[in-house]
This record gives structure tokens, sequence and C-alpha cells, in this order.
């Protein structure tokens, strides 16, 4: 018994320490990102959910303000009518596609067309601007402490939170590296970044009338970023939960079978008869 327990002691301290090897693995990987601000968003927690009208003006401010950098190639334009996504109709896909010119470059053709709602968003047209699909997985805002990852555990990877967090703590200076003008930020690894800051006050209208502060902006871009990302959350979501009331069914379910199982022989031990 006692042998059985050492061995999975260590195994759990094994394990432990694995785990913190990872995440500081994970760490590095990220570049040690600098300031992340915890942010709340709305589909944050085991019940949590996005705000469509949240996704809506982030997917205006990615068109109007870093589209013009950035691509999120990996991401079909008729997922823009997701229900649970931004839930735009498909007129206003086929609307937006126009009113955006998008177009992209077909191999058979061996030109350029105007793009369909089965064809992705273009890549980064800028060539040192990463594509933006995956950008809210790819990046950690919340590590430690330690290279235990409890932080993750609690408060989530931080990856719109990161995204966010960079867009709103620029610190106004500038450098000048090789030719090319770096821009101070809190949050960005090594302080400065080759991006200048996208966003200021009002940067775009709101239709729903939302007041386009650099941090609303930036907290709704980050949400469309998380969606782009994870666009299935919230059914991931909503499938956890139903397992986990499953297993709790079950788990209770297999108790009072064990117990019934097991009851002659207990009382057997016990020297008495079962009350059956
Ligand atoms: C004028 C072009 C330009 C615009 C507009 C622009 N970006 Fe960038 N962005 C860049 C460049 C260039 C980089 C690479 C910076 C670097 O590696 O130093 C970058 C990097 C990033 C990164 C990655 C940072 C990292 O951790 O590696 C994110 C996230 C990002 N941009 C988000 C946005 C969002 C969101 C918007 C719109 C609000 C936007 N950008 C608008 C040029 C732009």
């Amino acid at each position: 018994m006692l042998r059985k327990l050492a061995i999975s002691a260590f195994a759990a301290a094994t394990l432990a320490v694995g785990a913190g090897a990872l995440s500081s693995g994970a760490a590095h990987a990220a570049g040690g990102a600098g300031h992340v601000e915890d942010y709340s968003f709305p589909f944050e927690g085991p019940f949590g959910r996005f705000d469509q009208n949240q996704l809506q003006r982030g997917l205006q401010v990615y068109t109007e303000v870093c589209a013009a950098c950035h691509g999120l190639q990996y991401v079909p334009l008729r997922t823009l009518a997701d229900e649970d996504g931004p839930g735009l109709t498909e007129e206003e896909v086929r609307a937006y596609i126009e009113m955006n010119f998008i177009e992209v470059y077909d191999e058979e053709l061996q030109d350029w067309r105007a793009a369909t709602p089965n064809d992705h968003f273009p890549r980064s047209s800028l060539e040192n601007a990463p594509d933006l699909s995956l950008m809210t997985k790819a990046r950690a805002g919340f590590t430690g402490p330690y290279g235990l990852a409890l932080n993750p555990l609690f408060r989530g990877m931080g990856g719109p939170e990161y995204v966010a967090s960079l867009l709103t703590h620029y610190t106004g200076s500038e450098r000048e590296e090789f030719g090319a003008i770096l821009y101070g930020n809190e949050t960005f690894a090594g302080g400065y970044i080759a991006m200048a800051p996208p966003l200021w006050d009002d940067a775009v209208v709101y239709n729903d009338g939302t007041p386009a502060t650099v941090e609303q902006m930036a907290l709704d871009v980050a949400a469309f970023l998380t969606w782009t990302a994870e666009p299935h959350l919230m059914d991931r979501k909503q499938m956890g939960f139903t397992a986990v009331i499953m297993l709790g069914i079950l788990s209770v379910l297999l108790y009072l079978t064990n117990k019934r199982i097991w009851a002659p022989v207990k009382y057997r031990a016990k020297g008495s008869t079962p009350a059956e």
C-alpha cells in the first residue's frame, strides 16, 4: 500500500514538473510577453458566449483598419454568416465582399477575380505583418507563476487579452533600428514593435452608436479575432457542459451500483446478514 502511494506520488510529481517545463516552453515560444491587461470578455468562463454585436464591431475594425496590412487567409468569407459568429445574412456577406473589393488570385484563370463567399479572406498585404486568423491562439497572455501554468488555468491563456493590450499599450516613444522605425509598446516582447499605433479615438464609426474609443475598438477586434481562431468555441463549451452533467449522473449511478454489488460481501465480513 505504502509503495503504491509512493509510486503515485512520484508519478504526480513527474507530471507536475513536466507540465511546468511545458508551460515555460510555451511562454518562451510566445516570446515572453510584457504587460498584459486582464480584460474581461463575454466569451470567457464555462458559460461564456460571443456577443454578436461585438463580433460585428470587431469585423468593422478589422476591415477598416487592420486589413490594410493584415490578412485572415484561413477564414472563409462565408463563415461571416455563421449563427455563432458575426451572423451576417448571406446578402450581407455578398455586399461585404463587393463593398470592400475583395479579390482572389484564381489559379485556373491565372488572373485576379472578385471573391465569392466560398473564398477566404486575402493574405496579409504587408510582408512583415503576420496573418491574424489564429493570432489569439498563437499568443499567451498569462503564464506562471514559476512555470506552474496556474495562471492559464484560472484566467485562460490570455490570447485575446494580449491582442487588446498590444493595441492599447503604446508608450509614445519611437526608435530607429536599421532604418526602420520601431514604436514603444509595453505588451510586445522587447518593448518595441514595427507596427505603428493602428488605432486612435473614432478611427471607425460604429452603427450601433457605441463610442469608438481606442480601448473599445481594441476589445472588439480582439473578440472578433478570437472568433476567427476558434469559431466553434460556443459549441465546444456547450458540449463540455453536457458531458460534465452526464458524467456526474453516471458517477452517482456507479456509486450506487458499487454499493449494491458489494453489500452482501460487506455484511458477511461484519458477521451480519444484508438488510435485503
Ligand atoms: C500599417 C500596417 C498595419 C496595420 C494597419 C495594423 N498592423 Fe498589426 N502589425 C503590423 C506589422 C508590420 C506587424 C509586425 C510587428 C513586429 O513584428 O514588430 C504587426 C503585428 C501585429 C500583431 C502581432 C504582434 C506579435 O505579438 O507578434 C498583432 C496581434 C497585430 N499586428 C494586430 C493588429 C490589429 C488588431 C490591427 C487593427 C486594429 C493591426 N494590427 C493593424 C502592421 C500593421
